[in-house]
């Protein structure tokens, strides 16, 4: 039984900060960060963002693994399976899945696309400094 503690207590810990660290960080992204970058002319934004999201979205990774781990701890380890959770665990089950697809999407299609603008304006930049035609 103290095991089972021992999980309960490591993964509600894992679970909960992998939370605060996942929707924390889209908060500050677009509550505190998206407004103050607004003024700034857009080849640094478009760095800047390039920079804050490459190592956000490398947290989010981190953190999607641990929710699901933690999450799936919990329910076999602790609860003994989905069939004596509460309802909230299957919303937070099934909330939780939509929103790490959504990351996906966001990760494999936009920000794919973002990197591969920035890169081609670091390459202009370059280019332009050295006196080279410009990359396109
Ligand atoms: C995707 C699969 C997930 C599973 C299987 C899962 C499972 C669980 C379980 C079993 C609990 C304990 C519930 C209880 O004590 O009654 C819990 C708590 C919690 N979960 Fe999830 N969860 C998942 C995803 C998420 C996601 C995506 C978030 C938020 C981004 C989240 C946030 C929380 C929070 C804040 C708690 C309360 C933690 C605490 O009491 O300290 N979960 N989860």
């Amino acid at each position: 039984m103290a095991g089972t503690g021992t999980v309960a207590t490591v993964a509600l810990i894992l679970h909960a900060l992998s939370a605060v660290v996942w929707v924390g960080g889209m908060f500050f992204a677009h509550q505190v960060l998206r407004p103050a970058a607004a003024s700034l002319d857009p080849a640094p934004r478009l760095l800047l963002w390039s920079r804050v999201l490459g190592r956000f979205f490398a947290w989010v990774i981190a953190t999607i693994v641990l929710l699901l781990a933690s999450g799936y701890a919990l329910v076999f380890s602790v609860f003994g399976g989905f069939a004596r959770v509460g309802v909230h665990v299957h919303l937070m089950q099934g909330i939780g899945i939509l929103m790490m697809l959504l990351f996906f999407h966001l990760y494999f299609a936009p920000w794919s696309r973002l990197r591969g603008a920035v890169a081609r304006l670091t390459a202009q930049a370059g280019a332009g400094r050295c006196g080279a035609a410009p990359f396109r």
